[in-house]
């Protein structure tokens, strides 16, 4: 493990000009360097590179980060590998600190387990290839099925044989301990092999290691299951795995898009026909997790299932998952009785690809066309499945998008639009309460994990807590058009260690956050709450937090909006502003505070635009003769919630003026 000193050291020499340049050509542009994007194609240059604050971004792609998130991204480096590139780069030397016992303990429990399965496959392959039975029973059964042996090879397919105890018997003479075998359940508790007279699929994580095992049988035997798996274990999660990945990655990136389908002999048969982005979900729903390793090679997703009920069943499970990751996911029910196995046998790969381009459906859309065909059945069915398409949509980040799904299934259903819109807004509003609940959860279980022990990961890091909110930069814009909110976040990494009065002693951070206190509530965006939280708990702790506090933050959604923040178009126009009136009149903190009181004018004018808003609705659905006396304290409150508008909105157009 890398020591802290060690980190921080690299961190500190490392400038970010000198290590892009290795990789990017870059020209001076004023304080920045300007260069071509090396994360996606571009004729006109937008990746920007700034030394004083030691990052990059791009205007392009959006991509951004510091010197270390550099190499790792350029490099397909994870941390600590990085970190070692710098220092070599830099001539510093690294010091390991001791690991603590228990961390050894479970990497070296995790690395026997590696070890185990890699004999294991071993094992199953030289069964497969090298025994009479292997040959016969299971090559012929691969042979016959069409799987030639190169696709054989590259997916390490085996056989295990009807043997009950020889794959257990070889292990044990080779010094592989029978504990570990049982936790990977090659091993049943009494000692005999668990798999037996089955073909073998091995499991790969994204290195190529092998985490597990799938082994189908072989004869008609209905008793048993079609297919074993192996236990989860330290190494193996099926939520967190898609089979396949490991090969199909290079051609997923490539081809910029995913095909998912449902069994392991799918994938075989696609690769085998040329068709290499392929993964299996290996029969259950798509998790979170599962969307999230495809999407750091490609946002689009094309679903191939079974043209049966159950198929669409599959299909549409998990899904809106997929909507709120921002990708854009593409479905493709094949013809009857055809898996996508079948189908591509049938068609060759030229006719199985032109199928899909005709016959793919927008995922939204596609759940549209199912209500307008049971319609006519069915209402209650029609009612649900409308619920159901509303909810997807409400999932749907960006605002833009979401509108033009709500016209198009408005004129497919023949419903009003507003009243899609309206029953939207109520699902995402729903969508919002869920979150804040789940994310306060979250946030009092980690409050009670950092107390009960302060964990590092390799490099000395703290772990992040164990469930993310989704930290992609784009979700920056969830639901709203939310730029008074980001404008505080802004203001808190830019200028929250600034003076808003130095001889009062108040910093920025701490005039603002006393004006927002009360409605920090009512945040839209839990990103921007959890920046917030940070930032009052370092600044009373050290009271100071430099915006570099916030740029190198071990929690990476924090330094990637702070990245974000920092470099935006619109807080370099600023500066530049800024250095105009520096020279001519205001000196740099009466613009601090005009800056400041502008974003805090504009956020709780907007919040209480909300308000009055929220109100007004309220006022609306009363019915003014049956409540009467409450109807006209609701409007007291109305009235109330204007006069104080219109005070701000006073201020903020003096503030504005004296700019
Ligand atoms: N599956 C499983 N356990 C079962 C049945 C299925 O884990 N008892 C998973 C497997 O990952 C399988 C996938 O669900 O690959 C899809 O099932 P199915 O279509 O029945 O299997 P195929 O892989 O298509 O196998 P085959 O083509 O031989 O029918
Ligand atoms: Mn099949």
């Amino acid at each position: 493990m890398i020591n802290q000193h060690t980190v921080q050291q690299i961190i500190e020499r490392a400038q970010i000009e000198e290590v892009v340049e290795e990789f990017v050509g870059l020209k001076r542009r004023g304080a920045n360097m300007l260069g071509l994007c090396p994360f996606h194609n571009e004729k006109t240059p937008s990746f920007t590179v700034s030394p004083a604050k030691n990052i990059y971004k791009c205007f392009g792609c959006g991509k951004g980060g510091n010197t270390v998130q550099f190499v790792m991204e350029h490099e397909s480096l994870t941390f600590p590998e990085a970190l070692r590139y710098l220092a070599k780069k830099y001539n510093i030397e690294i010091e390991e600190t001791e690991t603590s016992d228990e961390y050894k303990e479970e990497r070296k429990l995790v690395d026997a387990l590696f070890l185990v399965n890699q004999f294991a496959s071993k094992y199953y392959q030289e069964q497969l290839f090298n025994t009479d039975e292997g040959r016969s029973i299971g090559l012929g059964y691969f042979k016959e099925r069409g799987f030639i042996e190169s696709t054989i090879k590259k997916f390490d397919l085996g056989y295990a044989s009807a043997s009950y105890d020889d794959f257990t018997k070889k292990a044990i003479d080779q010094q592989y301990n029978i504990e570990h075998l049982r936790t990977l359940r090659l091993t049943t508790e009494k000692d005999l092999d668990f798999f037996r007279s089955r073909v073998m699929f091995a499991i790969h994580n994204l290195s190529g290691k092998v985490i597990g095992f799938g082994g189908r049988i072989l004869s008609e035997n209905k008793k048993s299951p079609k297919y074993l798996n192996s236990a989860e274990s330290e190494i193996y999660n099926k939520r967190k795995v898609l089979y396949g990945l490991y090969q199909a990655k290079t051609a997923i990136r490539k081809l910029k898009n995913c095909f998912i389908v449902e069994g392991y002999t799918d994938v075989l048969s696609l690769h085998q026909n040329g068709v290499e982005n392929v993964v299996a979900s290996s029969g259950t729903a798509l998790t979170e997790s599962q969307i999230r390793l495809i999407k750091r090679y490609t946002e689009n997703i094309t679903l191939l299932y079974d043209g049966d009920a159950a198929g669409i069943k599959a299909a549409s499970k998990g899904l809106d998952l997929v909507l709120e990751q921002e990708m854009n996911v593409n479905i493709v029910l094949l013809p009857d009785n055809h898996d996508p196995d079948s189908f591509i046998k049938l068609k060759g790969s030229t006719g199985f690809l032109e199928f899909i381009e005709e016959n793919k459906k927008d995922f939204i859309l596609f759940k549209t066309s199912l209500i307008s065909k049971e319609a006519e059945k069915d209402p209650i069915q029609k009612a649900s499945l409308l619920r159901d398409i509303i909810q997807s949509i409400a999932r749907i980040p960006d605002t833009i998008k979401r509108s033009l799904y709500i016209k198009q299934c408005s004129s497919l259903l023949d419903i009003k639009e507003d009243i899609l819109v309206s029953e939207t807004n109520k699902a995402i509003n729903g969508l919002i309460k869920q979150k804040r609940l789940e994310q306060d959860r979250e946030a009092y279980r980690n409050q009670r994990i950092q107390q009960n022990q302060a964990q590092t990961d390799d490099t000395g890091f703290p772990i992040e807590s164990p469930k993310k909110i989704d930290h992609h930069q784009k979700r920056v814009d969830f639901y709203n058009d939310e730029f008074q909110e980001r404008d505080i976040a802004r203001i808190i990494v830019s200028a929250g260690d600034k003076w808003y009065d130095e001889k009062e002693n108040i910093k920025v951070f701490e005039f603002l956050y006393q004006n927002i206190e009360d409605v920090i509530d009512s945040l839209e965006n839990p990103l921007y709450l959890k920046l917030i939280n940070i930032a009052k708990v370092e600044f009373e702790k050290n009271n100071a937090i430099p915006e570099s506090y916030f740029i190198s933050h071990s929690d990476e959604e924090i330094s990637q909006l702070a990245i974000d923040l920092v470099s935006s178009p619109y807080t370099y126009a600023k500066w530049e502003e800024r250095k105009v009136s520096l020279q001519t009149s205001l000196p740099p903190e009466e613009n601090q505070r005009k800056d400041t009181m502008r974003s805090l004018l504009r956020f709780l004018l907007k919040k209480l635009n909300q308000k009055i808003k929220h109100q007004e609705d309220l006022i609306k659905s009363m019915d003014s003769q049956l409540n009467g006396e409450e109807y006209i304290l609701e409007l007291k409150v109305l009235n109330k919630l204007q006069q104080h508008r219109n005070e701000l909105a006073k201020d903020f157009g003096t503030t504005v003026l004296k700019m």
